[in-house]
């Protein structure tokens, strides 16, 4: 941290001509990647400091903005919620803020900043819904499927999913999450389930479904539903046990057409039967299976099913990418799942599970 005192900010730097010689050598000593200012810069001033020191220079309102950029790419659904905190916050509190001291006028300034900034953001989630669909076309034959669980209320989604991350997603959770982000819109509740066999998917919870879902409701819903409208397979959950279980299908698959999920495949999971045939579970019929998920019975078999069916069009395969071609490596790092990857002296080594169709196309590479 480098502090300068100063009568006047210097127009072209703010901080003083000396100060920067000594920020510089200050950067270069302790190998800094980065300079942030503390304090809002012009955008000048920005791109001078820039010049002198040979560094990415961030100042302050820029990194908060960041901040909330990375966040809204990622989790839609905070950021609704947090649009909303904010500026109920806002409202709430302006009274008492007015004879405050310079520092909090300031944080009041920066907060305009951020909330202008919030309402940009607001307008890009919506291009960015619009062109998700254009960009799932385009990726869906052979990224990480993505399995969303649906349901009415109380039906177990929960249940299940915790069951399988306990099974399947423990540990390699973390590495698989993070090595897939940049393809996948992961909010907190997308989970990575892997077994050993190696076909991986993203499983999603989401809001459960009821009769006349409160209209206040389906807005603050809406990213997870959204969740709902791109996934590969959905596994709709049923509590079997429920006397009006027939009812509550028919309310899910209405809720669903409403989504514009009318016509995503999926399996029906008929949950809670070790209330009503303790004797028969698990028991398979075509998309259809009858288990517990609370005693865990039948869950090897519904880990089994999905693959099945996200994976019928896939295969394994191995490349081998000399290391001038970046581009197609970089395809596959993006557009297949990668289950290994060793450096060779002749290039790259992946192993992925891919769309056969890439497989075939790109069969030249073959390892
Ligand atoms: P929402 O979040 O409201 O949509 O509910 P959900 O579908 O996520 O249901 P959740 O997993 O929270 O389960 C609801 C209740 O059913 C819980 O009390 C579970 O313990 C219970 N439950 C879940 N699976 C089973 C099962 O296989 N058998 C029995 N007997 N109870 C179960």
């Amino acid at each position: 941290v480098i502090v300068q005192r100063m009568e006047a900010i210097n127009k072209a730097l703010y901080i003083g001509t000396g100060k920067v010689a000594e920020v510089k050598e200050y950067a270069a000593m302790t190998e800094a990647e980065e300079i942030v200012f503390d304090n809002a810069l012009s955008p000048s001033q920005i791109r001078n400091l820039g010049d002198e020191l040979e560094l990415p220079i961030l100042d302050r309102t820029n990194l908060i903005l960041d901040i909330f950029a990375i966040r809204a790419k990622t989790r839609e659904a905070k950021l609704q919620v947090g649009m909303r905190e904010n500026l109920s916050r806002q409202g709430g509190t302006g009274g008492s803020m007015s004879n405050k001291g310079a520092g909090e006028t300031k944080l009041e300034l920066d907060r305009r900043k951020i909330e202008h900034r919030i309402s940009e953001l607001k307008k890009e989630l919506t291009e960015v819904a619009g062109n998700r669909r254009t960009m799932r076309k385009k990726r869906e034959e052979s990224r990480t499927p993505q399995v969303a669980l649906v349901g009415y209320t109380n039906a177990g989604k929960s249940t299940i999913l915790n069951k399988l991350v306990e099974r399947y997603g423990e540990g390699r959770e973390k590495t698989v999450l993070e090595k897939d982000m940049l393809f996948a819109t992961l909010d907190t509740s997308v989970r990575s389930i892997r077994t050993e066999d190696n076909r991986p998917f993203f499983l999603t919870d989401t809001v459960g479904f009821i009769h006349k879902l409160p209209h206040g409701l389906v807005k603050s819903f809406h990213s997870t539903l959204e969740e709902i409208r791109y996934a590969d397979l959905l596994v709709h959950v049923v509590d079997f046990s429920d006397e009006y279980y027939k009812q509550q299908i028919e309310v899910t698959e209405e809720t669903l057409k409403e989504l514009g999920a009318g016509d995503i495949p999926r399996i029906v999971v008929y949950n809670k039967a070790d209330l009503c045939q303790p004797e028969r579970i698990p028991r398979r019929c075509g998309a259809q299976i009858y288990l517990s998920a609370s005693l865990g019975v039948g869950l090897q078999e519904l880990v089994e099913m999905i693959q099945e069916a996200v994976y019928a069009d896939r295969l394994e395969t191995e490349f081998l990418f000399p290391y001038d071609k970046g581009a197609v490596m970089s395809y596959f790092m993006e557009n297949a799942t990668v289950l290994e990857q060793e450096y060779l002296e002749e290039g790259v080594r992946l192993k992925v599970s891919c769309h056969k169709n890439d497989a075939e196309k790109y069969a030249a590479y073959a390892f």
